[in-house]
């Protein structure tokens, strides 16, 4: 698809904060948003949001289906398969990955951890050969905007950036971009100072 001559890009925006509106990671994807539909009037941008439409954990019976040959599926394990299918081909055609990532019990959400379980297949996501895995999901770009209540930033306490670039990486992504805002739960002051340099940050990267 093109107009004006320009390729348009497919934004996928996955929002995992309990707190929807609220949420502050929320807030920084739709700044991101609006900074970036100013200079990308026609890219197609597909959101999700988990506080809203979670996934389902990724229970023993499913992971049998992904792994049951597809002509001796069930039914229920057919409409398995299905969500998996569905959320692997939206991230597979996503030229840019946009995740809002709030820290909740010094680890990602659970329903972005129950979405990575439903995108991560082999032979779709990645494959495995002689010299390792390698990742299929091709040329994104991928930022993360988070909100975390303390600071961790490059401490062994922050699990979630190097877990979302091993995560990322796995899947064949490594232009990754991060901008957190730490310490929003100290005082109103952090909160504000904290959010305004993460905005600008934003706006930094999209200008
Ligand atoms: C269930 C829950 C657990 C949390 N755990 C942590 C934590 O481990 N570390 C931290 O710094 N903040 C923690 N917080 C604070 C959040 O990181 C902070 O409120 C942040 O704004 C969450 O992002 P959101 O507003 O987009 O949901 C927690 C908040 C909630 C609701």
């Amino acid at each position: 698809m093109r107009a004006r001559g320009r390729v348009l890009a497919n934004v996928l925006v996955i929002k995992s904060s309990l707190m929807g509106e609220a949420g502050n990671s929320n807030a920084l994807v739709d700044l991101f948003l609006d900074k970036w539909r100013i200079n990308n009037t026609h890219d197609v941008v597909s959101v999700r949001d988990f506080s809203t439409d979670p996934i389902p954990h990724l229970s023993r019976e499913r992971f049998i289906a992904f792994t049951t040959p597809e002509d001796d599926r069930t039914e229920r394990q057919k409409s398995e398969v299905a969500l998996s299918d569905e959320l692997i081909a939206e991230f597979m055609a996503a030229d840019v990955l946009v995740l809002g990532v709030p820290m909740y019990n010094f680890g990602i959400p659970s329903t972005l951890k129950a979405y990575i379980d439903h995108i991560s297949r082999v032979g779709k996501t990645f494959h495995y050969t002689a010299e390792g895995p390698v990742g299929l999901a091709g040329e994104k770009k991928v930022f993360v905007l988070g909100a975390r209540g303390g600071f961790y930033l490059e401490t062994p306490n922050d699990t979630q950036t190097p877990y979302l670039k091993s995560i990322l990486k796995f899947f064949g992504l490594d232009d990754v971009t991060f901008v957190i805002a730490e310490g929003l739960n100290i005082n109103p002051e952090q909160k504000e100072k904290s959010m305004q340099e993460a905005r600008t940050q934003i706006a930094d990267l999209l200008s």
